[in-house]
């Protein structure tokens, strides 16, 4: 008898694997991994010890509604319970959402280059990507994202600030870029970042989703909140598109730890503050020494810069990781790296660019 492999998806075929930012080697010299967008500060001490005595008790289920932390997002962003959702980081809801919407035949749109997740979880549900390339500025092309819309699409990403050029999308464009979706085509604003924003222009998206049933809103703890290593996103988005988010939800899949570390971190919200006006902060110094050396380096609203460097990008790469940062290169194309990682502790002496939007609070 001839053994044959057990016979997989052929939507699987070709599927890049999601490459993971490269973590800093164990027995070099010192490193700085920036190659993640991850928050550089250890977890805020209260967060800990809420993390940990969550941990005391891991033998059990969490809970599987997250009942305390929908209730906490629910109130602080004034939403309704039904319209909140949780998963395994922002991503896991982002696979939830094409899966709850596309399938085979159906179209997926974002921008590119952007969040390198989109094309995985779109290919993994069966469903066809449409890239639409960025413009010249680095920002989506919203006319042409629009333009790209078929009866075949289910989804649009927009990744607001984008993953790993740093721009946005500002308000009055993206009103009339939602003027132009078709009602029955769910628009999803990654919101991944959006702590850092000081552009007074961009829009917080829970306000265009309010009275918008095809806009989603997607969050995570894993920037900002700098919860990264225990995996909680979560999801804003009116009935039916929600109820959708908890069928495909993995069970159980936000930890107690994760929970728990998520409301006592919504409830930190002034030291975390800190952290991120710091950051900020930072990213005005990166930048300014980097546009002073002559680089083109777009606005960055995000924790981290980009840097489109072409054919030099894998060389660049090279050159950081002997000097023991590592960065997240695209070859061929450009570099995304974390712009305050590694000199956080000399923050104090960055000067602020971008200080249109006040941080009055985290969103
Ligand atoms: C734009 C964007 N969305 C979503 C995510 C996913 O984050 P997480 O799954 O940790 O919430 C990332 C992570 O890098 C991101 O850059």
């Amino acid at each position: 008898m001839t053994e044959k492999s057990p016979k997989l998806r052929a939507a699987l075929d070709g599927i890049p694997t999601y490459k993971p930012g490269k973590p800093a080697a164990a027995d070099g010299p010192l490193a700085f991994k920036l190659s993640s967008n991850e928050n550089p500060y250890p977890p805020l001490a209260g967060v800990l010890e809420t993390a940990a005595n969550a941990a005391a008790s891991f033998n059990r289920y969490p809970d599987l509604a997250c009942t305390a932390l929908i209730a906490e997002l629910a109130s602080r962003f004034d939403v309704p319970l039904e319209h909140l959702a949780t998963g395994t980081g922002s991503v896991g809801v982002a696979q939830q959402l094409v899966q709850s919407t596309a399938g085979p035949g159906d179209e997926v749109i974002y921008a590119w280059r952007s969040f390198e997740a989109y094309p995985i979880i779109t290919q993994i549900a069966g469903a066809t990507s449409v890239r639409v390339p960025l413009n010249d500025a680095e920002e989506h092309d919203l006319e042409a994202m629009a333009d790209a819309i078929t009866d075949r699409t289910r989804l649009i990403f927009v990744c607001n600030p984008n993953n790993p050029t740093s721009t946005v999308v500002r308000r009055a464009q993206l009103e009339r870029f939602l003027e132009r979706v078709p009602s029955d085509v769910l628009v999803v604003l990654d919101e991944a970042y959006i702590e850092f924003i000081r552009d007074d222009q961009v829009p917080n998206g829970i306000d265009l989703y309010r009275d918008r049933p095809n806009v989603c809103v997607l969050r995570t703890f894993s920037k900002a909140y700098g919860l990264a290593g225990l995996r909680v996103g979560f999801a804003i988005a009116h009935e039916p598109v929600a109820a959708a988010l908890r069928k495909t939800a993995v069970p159980f899949g936000v930890s107690q730890l994760a929970q728990d570390a998520a409301v006592a971190s919504l409830r930190s919200e002034d030291a975390l503050r800190e952290r991120v006006d710091a950051l900020v902060t930072e990213r005005g110094r990166v930048w300014e020494a980097l546009t002073a050396q002559g680089w083109t380096v777009p606005d960055s609203q995000a924790n981290f810069v980009w840097l489109r460097l072409g054919e030099r990008t894998a060389d660049f790469a090279k050159v950081c990781e002997a000097a023991g940062v590592v960065i997240r290169p695209f070859p061929g194309e450009g570099c995304g790296s974390p712009s305050a990682s590694a000199r956080r502790t000399r923050s104090s002496c960055g000067r602020r660019r971008s200080t249109a939007r006040s941080s009055e609070c985290l969103f």
